[in-house]
């Protein structure tokens, strides 16, 4: 099914702590799921009981070329099991030290959904900042690791955003993994 020829391998690790209740994070992975080059890892259907198997993410990693990080943006961040992730996962002699070069030259791609709209992520907005600045530290943690960041998938406005915005945005966003 996968490792075709100039297709990069690319896995999606999805933190969703409730994606049967999801709106747009559930579209957004459906349009994606059967994309042949798509391996996707659902860290809150994995890891229940949160005990990250740290070994087997990091084979994962190695296996891939593109990683996208997919999640609702939780208090300007990522939902916490996505952070436990990077806490375990992204560990010294693997991502980042001397030794640690495993993800040197990988792409990442972040693809979040907010609940505000896109006005309120502006310097003048109610949240003084885009989602872009927001994410810096995801960005300099990339950067750490010697990956090549992406510009992120921002999909604004949960309760607002109209059918058909959000499918647009699903098939957006499946073009783009298969361009890469
Ligand atoms: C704990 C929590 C924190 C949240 N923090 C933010 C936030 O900082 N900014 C924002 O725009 N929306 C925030 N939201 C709203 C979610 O981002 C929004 O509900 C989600 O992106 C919708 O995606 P879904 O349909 O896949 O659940 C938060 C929601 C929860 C439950």
């Amino acid at each position: 099914m996968r490792y075709e020829k100039n297709m990069s391998n690319i896995l999606v690790v999805l933190a969703h702590p409730n994606l049967s209740a999801s709106k747009l994070n559930k579209t957004l992975k459906e349009a994606i799921i059967d994309l042949p080059n798509v391996t996707l890892n659902d860290l809150y259907t994995s890891y229940p009981t949160w005990q990250i198997d740290a070994a087997h993410e990091q084979q994962m990693l190695v296996a891939n070329d593109v990683i996208v990080l997919q999640f609702p943006f939780y208090w300007y961040s990522t939902p916490a099991l996505l952070k436990e992730w990077q806490d375990k996962v992204l560990a010294w002699g693997f991502a980042f030290g001397t030794e640690g070069t495993a993800l040197v030259g990988k792409k990442i791609l972040v693809v979040t959904t907010t609940g505000g709209a896109q006005e309120s992520y502006s310097e003048t907005g109610q949240n003084k900042h885009t989602v872009e600045e927001l994410l810096l530290p995801l960005r300099q943690t990339a950067s750490l690791c010697g990956m090549i960041w992406q510009t992120p998938v921002v999909v604004h406005g949960a309760t607002t955003i109209s059918d058909e915005d959000l499918a647009k945005a699903a098939s957006e966003y499946q073009k783009l993994l298969a361009s890469l």
